[in-house]
């Protein structure tokens, strides 16, 4: 999910427009910094808010945060650097802002609150290497990584899973898009060179390493940009849930898609409208897929890893029907080239990136390629961005 950044004039408050040419506010004593990483996810797509398994990693591309208390009771301020913008709000009085980036920032402070910790003034700037839109979650890097904070700022004791769930709260009660649990989950707890293959139900995580072979990860961004909250992500999630509705009419144990196997969907399909029994068919054989790839990728079996992220693909454009005519031309565009293994629509859909794991000493001839095509049919260059497996957040308290 991404952070739809607008530039908004700055306020008129004393002391608040002044910002040193560094960027820093005026009487800013940086007191924490925090680097919170956006994410890349190999397999996995629509399966976190269904129980499911995902295939996460935190990446090398990053929101920068510094904080410092500023002495005042209620007042906070916040500067985005990358977007010259700014705001302030007031803990006393948080209601859902009309400039969507500034929901993030509140709904942390708002969760923060309704767990019942104090907090008190403070300052924020921060600064984003994350294309907005993108599909590479901007959005949980920029939650999550102010309340960690916040947490360390205001000593609030928040364990790393308070903060994961506190920041998606944030998501469906600020921003209105609900999410699963996947985005935050990633930012926060990745290692270096590893995946998470990540159980959304237990949240049991087993670290598995990155090991592509003579392979890197190369996301090409269609710079086509979605609000999943807007999308159909949300009615996606309802179809889903519609579809558990009825299976547990005949079998009452059933709380969601991942206690459904398929012979149990085949005995209810005549009573699942059709494109209710396609979301949950596309839902229990991604989670197979997860499954396969996560052995795949032990093995050193790159070969079965990318087929099955064509396989995801494939589902999630026909079954699905999260993708859009961009990420399939990039998609399709990659399928005869024999050092590319996989690729993918990547995240929520109907827009942002593809992920495509490709030879590394092939990637800037590919880069040229496909940039060639993309513009010929779009008229627009897509933006390529070669993404290493990188740790969670990381904390300096100065
Ligand atoms: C977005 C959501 C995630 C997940 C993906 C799709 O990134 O934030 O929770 O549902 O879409 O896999």
């Amino acid at each position: 999910m991404n952070v739809n950044f607008t530039f908004i004039i700055f306020e008129t408050h004393i002391n608040f427009q002044i910002l040193h040419s560094d960027g820093n506010f005026k009487d800013f004593k940086v007191q924490v910094e925090i680097e919170s990483p956006g994410r890349i996810n190999l397999i996995g797509e629509h399966t976190d808010y269904n129980q499911g398994f995902v295939m996460p990693t935190a990446i090398d591309k990053k929101i920068y945060f510094k904080l410092g208390k500023n002495n005042s009771a209620s007042l906070c301020r916040i500067y985005s650097e990358t977007y010259n913008s700014s705001f302030q709000l007031n803990l006393q009085k948080i209601t859902k802002s009309k400039n969507p980036w500034e929901n993030y920032i509140l709904g942390v402070v708002n969760e923060i609150q309704q767990l019942g910790k104090q907090l008190s003034g403070f300052d924020c700037v921060l600064k984003s290497e994350l294309p907005i839109g993108a599909g590479i979650s901007s959005s949980a890097a920029l939650e999550c990584g102010l309340a960690s904070g916040l947490n360390e700022l205001f000593e609030l004791k928040l364990s790393k899973i308070d903060i994961i769930k506190l920041a998606q709260r944030a998501e469906h009660n600020f921003v209105g898009s609900n999410c699963g649990i996947m985005d935050q989950y990633a930012s926060v707890m990745s290692r270096k060179d590893h995946l998470i293959l990540l159980d959304c139900e237990s949240l049991d995580a087993e670290y598995i390493p990155a090991d592509f072979r003579n392979c890197k990860i190369l996301l090409l961004n269609t710079r086509v940009s979605h609000s999943l909250a807007d999308s159909k992500y949300n009615s996606r999630r309802q179809e889903c849930e519609e579809g558990v509705r009825i299976i547990a009419k005949t079998h009452p144990e059933v709380k969601s898609l991942r206690d459904i196997d398929e012979q149990m969907l085949e005995n209810s399909k005549d009573k699942l409208p059709g494109k209710i029994y396609e979301r949950c068919s596309y839902v229990i054989e991604e989670n197979k897929r997860v499954q396969k790839a996560a052995e795949a990728i032990k093995n050193g079996n790159v070969t079965e890893f990318g087929n099955l992220m064509y396989a995801s693909h494939d589902e999630l454009q026909h079954k699905y029907e999260v993708s859009c005519a961009e990420l399939d031309f990039l998609v399709d565009f990659s399928r005869d080239k024999e050092f590319i293994y996989g690729a993918r629509m990547m995240g929520g859909g109907f827009g942002g990136c593809t992920i495509n794991l490709i030879e590394t000493d092939k990637i800037d001839k590919f880069i040229e390629e496909a940039d060639k095509a993309y513009f010929g049919k779009f008229g627009i260059n897509p933006e390529p961005i070669i993404v290493e497996a990188d740790a969670g957040t990381i904390i300096t308290r100065n």
